[in-house]
């Protein structure tokens, strides 16, 4: 099975898409990327998740991500169903989607990049792409990825909240906890020693006592 692990470089692709042909790293630059892909063209939940993402495309662009979209099917599909997504959001029909679309009609994209369902097929019996979510660094590595099936579509604002966690996890020596949001008190690693913990959080540290006695269980405010 291809895939991609964290930490591996982004592989680079030239692909079709509904603003031109993409260079994916020059496409990125140096700043973050998400690419989210799609099952199928004119599908109800595919419909809801593009919709969705481009109503947050301003929640992105804040934290420097740059978006991208692929779905199985050529650009003139991809063009066509756009309208149907501008309708969809309430949108002028003149309004144009806030990231492009990637065109994969032969799934080479998705069968390289370790995308495609095999319980999932289309009328002719092809695999579809599952709803994988990549997140690449600005050091073209792979920060994160999530795979959905078809069937589930994906919380959008759950994304962004893990890209508010990833960056600054990216800058900060922490960790984040179970349902953290920006601003919420931040984990002190295990890797990080008491000592080292004074210098690095000068906000201070707490320590919750714990039946083990041990003292891993640390928090301090967002630096
Ligand atoms: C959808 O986007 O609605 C969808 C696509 C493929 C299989 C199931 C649902």
């Amino acid at each position: 099975m291809p895939g991609i692990l964290l930490g591996d470089i982004f592989p680079n692709f030239e692909a079709e898409t509904t603003v031109g042909t993409i260079n994916l790293h020059d496409f990125l630059g140096d700043q973050w990327g998400i690419l989210f892909s799609h099952p199928r063209d004119y599908t109800p939940v595919c419909t809801t998740e593009l919709g969705r993402a481009a109503k947050l495309s301003e929640e992105f662009h804040k934290r420097g991500v740059k978006m991208m979209a692929l779905s199985v099917d050529r650009v003139d599909d991809h063009h066509a169903w756009i309208k149907d997504i501008i309708a969809y959001n309430k949108e002028d029909p003149g309004y144009t989607l806030p990231y492009p679309i990637i065109a994969d009609p032969n799934r080479d994209l998705a069968l390289a990049l370790g995308m495609l369902d095999p319980d999932m097929k289309d009328e002719a019996g092809m695999p579809l792409t599952a709803r994988c979510v990549f997140i690449i660094g600005p050091d073209k590595r792979l920060k994160l990825s999530i795979l959905y099936p078809a069937s589930t579509g994906r919380n959008f604002t759950e994304i962004l909240r893990v890209i508010d966690s990833l960056q600054l996890t990216a800058r900060k020596q922490v960790a984040t906890p179970v349902d953290w949001k920006p601003g919420d008190h931040v984990m002190v690693p295990p890797s990080v020693s008491e000592e080292d913990a004074k210098d690095l959080f000068p906000a201070g540290v707490c320590t919750q006592n714990l039946p083990s006695g041990k003292n891993y269980l640390r928090y301090t405010p967002q630096p």
